[in-house]
């Protein structure tokens, strides 16, 4: 797509149930946003929904089902969205990787037993099989001196990713579609929970003929290779690295109002081991072992869930998310992006503006934004199994509901 040009998209829905389209972190109208039973009614099977917006802001995004989350993105429904700058920076080379994490059997096929709920008070269904676009990755082929932008993006139902690049200094550009102010992660290590998108550029230093891992190392003892860059024994196409600015332009975001903003709270609650006692006064308890400040819905979004809080139209909030529970969570909140201020009360550098904010055990963030953007909008945990396990809530952006169905 092309920053500030309208699309339609036509979706058919072959499928044998229900689905949607959720076309994350992509700031647009609520009957655009996809979940059913809030935003729109399922596609029911056999019928087709049209899909219009204009994409406001340049960047890396993705889109994927809001219905059967589990299975239909488990099973992998989900693609890269890619919304091109006007101007797009200086590279040789854009390279796109979708990084999914599939369970196999033994015999190739994908293992059942989705929303087990064992798994979902845990880590969630981390499987065996990391691909890069759908495949197993082979070597990426690359060549000395050149200059190659790398969209990441974490498609896993539940698998948080630390990639490293062996050699090489990415420099991260824009983090969920969001350009900031060009800098090398932490440790060189680019974090990524499920949903998020890093966008980094890559000058490759490395030697002809030669190759790199690029190893994920998030948990403790299963750390693994990715892919590797493979150097082609070719000389090097510039004997410098590139003296080009990586700086992306940056998008039409309303700036909030740190000084008047408004604040609340958002606490996550639940899951095996560590957290403390959850009351809970939600729907579907039978199949909730997360809540958000005592409440829990579960499943992928659906009719009557009331809003957990409300916020005016056009004001600024900052909202704390606190993390009281003993897991990662990668908490998503639809139609807006948000600055993250702080964590654990600390400042955040660089200048973040994320769609999805990565909290560790019992960490907090504080994330502010302006509420321009009038709806019903899902903040949920996009691990899936949290999610559908009760990690998941509507927040109400005025008080108009031309979006509910
Ligand atoms: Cu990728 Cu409800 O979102
Ligand atoms: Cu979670």
């Amino acid at each position: 797509m092309r920053q500030g040009e309208p699309v339609r998209i036509v979706v058919d829905n072959k499928l044998e149930q229900d689905t949607t389209v959720h076309w994350h972190g992509i700031r647009l109208p609520i009957s655009m946003d996809g979940v059913p039973g809030i935003s729109q009614l399922p596609i029911r099977p056999g019928e087709t929904f049209v899909y219009a917006f204009t994409p406001p802001d340049a960047g890396t995004f993705w889109y994927h089902p809001h219905a059967n989350s589990l299975q239909q993105l488990g099973r992998g429904l989900a693609g890269p969205l890619i919304v091109e700058e006007k101007e797009p920076p200086p590279v040789d080379r854009e390279l796109v990787w979708m990084v999914m994490d599939w369970r196999l059997g033994t015999d190739g096929h994908i293992a059942a037993g989705f929303g087990n709920m064992m798994e979902a008070g845990m880590a969630g269904r981390i499987g065996n099989t990391v691909t890069i676009n759908g495949i197993v990755p082979a070597d990426e082929p690359v060549r000395s001196g050149e200059r190659v932008r790398i969209r990441l993006i974490n498609a896993a139902l539940a698998r948080i990713m630390a990639l490293r690049f062996q050699g090489h200094r990415p420099v991260v550009v824009a983090i969920d579609g969001q350009p900031c102010d060009p800098h090398e992660p932490a440790g060189g290590r680019l974090l990524l929970g499920p949903a998020m998108r890093i966008d980094v550029v890559l000058d490759m230093q490395g030697d002809p003929g030669r190759r790199y891992t690029v190893t994920d190392d998030f948990y403790d003892g299963i750390d693994y290779t990715l892919t590797h860059l493979a150097y082609s024994a070719a000389p090097p196409v510039r004997p410098h690295p590139l003296d080009a600015p990586l700086g992306l332009s940056r998008n039409p975001l309303p700036e909030p109002d740190i000084t008047t903003a408004e604040r609340r709270e958002l606490v996550l609650q639940g899951g095996m081991m560590g957290g403390r006692g959850m009351r809970m006064d939600g729907m579907d308890m039978g199949r909730a072992v997360w809540a958000i400040n005592g409440m829990s819905m579960t499943g992928d979004g659906h009719a009557g869930m009331p809003p957990l809080t409300t916020l005016e139209l056009g004001r600024s909030y900052i909202v704390r998310l606190r993390n009281d529970t003993a897991w990662w969570h990668p908490i998503h909140l639809h139609g807006h992006s948000f600055r993250v201020l702080h964590r654990n009360e600390a400042t955040v550098p660089n200048a973040i503006w994320s769609d999805t904010v990565l909290l560790a055990p019992q960490e907090s963030a504080d994330i502010a934004f302006v509420a321009d953007n009038p709806g019903d909008w899902m903040v949920h945990c996009h691990v899936t199994d949290h999610q559908t396990a009760g990690m998941m809530a509507v927040v109400r952006v005025g008080d108009d509901q031309s979006g509910r169905r």
